[in-house]
């Protein structure tokens, strides 16, 4: 699993190499230009939104967002991200750190109407994910939603489908969403699919 080194390292050519993967229509990107398309619609529909996106990136969608008037809020732990999320978005608040820590603690004293998490928290074992999830509810307004767009599926069969397709490029070291497992514990949980490994998951407060 790429620690926060190895996101420093990728962060010059992360965009390109997704691009890459998305339009090739392989594991683990593709549909993730929809994925980010569903979710720019979603929080456009709100305007001026506050948004809150952990795991940032190079700041794809968040620029974006930020571009269409949204308070722009976030959590990385790439130094590098940061510094490029940075540039597009100079009145952004961004912070460092490390989300199986939980929110950084300025964050922690705002309520955002969406928190966004796109590709970023695969990198939380299944208890992590619910466990950063929870207080996280408590930080949405009323009528907010959480929308996570990753690798995602709706049954476990599927995964191991898609694992079995991926064969050596399947990345061990990540624990991708499984809805109706998620939803046992968030009964309130829904889930679109947008291509064999992708999808939006959606959580009201
Ligand atoms: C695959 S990239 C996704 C970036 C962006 N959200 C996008 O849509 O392209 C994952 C991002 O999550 C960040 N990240 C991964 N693990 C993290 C952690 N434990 N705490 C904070 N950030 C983390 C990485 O630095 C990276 O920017």
């Amino acid at each position: 699993m790429l620690d926060q080194t190895g996101f420093d390292l990728w962060a010059d050519d992360y965009d390109r190499s997704v691009g890459v993967s998305d339009e090739g229509n392989t594991y683990p990107f593709a549909g993730y230009k929809d994925v980010l398309s569903r979710i720019f619609q979603t929080v456009l529909a709100k305007p001026h939104a506050t948004v809150l996106d952990i795991g940032f990136g190079t700041g794809t969608l968040t620029a974006k967002l930020y571009e269409h008037g949204c308070v722009i809020y976030g959590q990385d732990f790439s130094t590098r991200m940061i510094e490029l999320a940075g540039e597009k978005m100079p009145g952004a608040h961004l912070y460092q750190g490390d989300f199986a820590q939980g929110l950084a603690e300025p964050l922690l004293h705002h309520s955002y109407d969406f928190i966004i998490a796109i590709y970023s928290l695969h990198h939380l074992t299944d208890d992590q994910k619910v466990a950063f999830l929870r207080p996280l509810q408590g930080c949405l307004k009323e009528n907010g939603q959480i929308l996570i767009g990753d690798v995602a599926f709706t049954t476990r069969k599927q995964l191991e489908r898609c694992r079995e397709m991926a064969g050596e490029a399947w990345d061990d070291e990540e624990f991708y969403f499984v809805f109706e497992e998620l939803q046992r514990v968030f009964p309130a949980l829904s889930f679109t699919q947008v291509s064999h490994c992708a999808g939006v998951l959606t959580l009201p407060r």
